[in-house]
C-alpha cells in the first residue's frame, strides 16, 4: 500500500516556525516519527512531498493515479483556506485522503476556520500536533482496507 504525505507552504520551517503553535519538531523529524509509526503496519510504503507552490501540489496530486498511490495525507497549510485547485485535484483523482493540521484551526483567526480542501477528504484532524499525521495514517489504512474487501 502506497501513501503519499503532502505538506504545503512554510511547513519546511517546522521546528523554528512559531513553536508555541506548531511545536519544536522539524519536518524531517515529523516524517521519521510517521515512518516509525507506519512500520507497525505491514507492507506500507510512505512517500513525502513538501512544496510552497500551489501548482506543484496540484501536479503531485494529479500524478497519484499514474504513481499508483492508494491514499493521501495532506496538510495544505495556508492553501487549506483558499485553494479550489487543490480541492479539484483531490476530487479528480478520487483517492482516499485525510487532511491534517498540526494546530486547531477552529481555535485561531477567523480566516483559518474554513477549509476548502476538507470537502474533498474523508475527514480532517486538527489540533492534535504532529501526532495527527499518525492518527491520519491509521485511519486511512482502515478506510483503504475496507474499500478493498
Ligand atoms: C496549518 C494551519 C494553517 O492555517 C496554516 O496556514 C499552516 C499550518 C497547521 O498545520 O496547523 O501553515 O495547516
Amino acid at each position: 500500500m502506497k501513501i503519499l504525505v503532502i505538506n504545503g507552504p512554510n511547513l519546511q520551517l517546522l521546528g523554528q516556525r512559531e513553536p508555541e503553535i506548531y511545536g519544536t519538531l522539524t519536518l524531517p523529524q515529523v516524517c521519521s516519527e510517521l515512518e516509525l509509526f507506519a512500520s507497525q503496519f505491514k507492507g506500507i510504503k510512505i512517500e513525502f512531498f513538501q512544496s510552497n507552490h500551489e501548482g506543484n501540489i496540484v501536479d503531485q496530486i494529479g500524478n497519484c493515479l499514474k504513481a499508483k498511490v492508494d491514499g493521501i495525507i495532506i496538510n495544505p497549510a495556508a492553501f487549506t483556506h483558499t485553494s479550489i485547485a487543490i480541492y479539484d485535484a483531490l476530487k479528480a483523482v478520487g483517492i482516499p485522503t485525510i487532511e491534517v493540521h498540526i494546530s486547531n484551526i477552529y481555535k485561531r483567526e477567523d480566516f483559518r476556520k474554513h477549509s476548502v480542501s476538507a470537502g474533498a477528504c474523508i475527514g480532517l484532524i486538527s489540533g492534535l500536533g504532529p501526532k495527527g499525521y499518525c492518527y491520519a495514517l491509521s485511519s486511512l489504512v482502515d478506510s483503504i482496507k475496507k474499500q478493498t474487501i
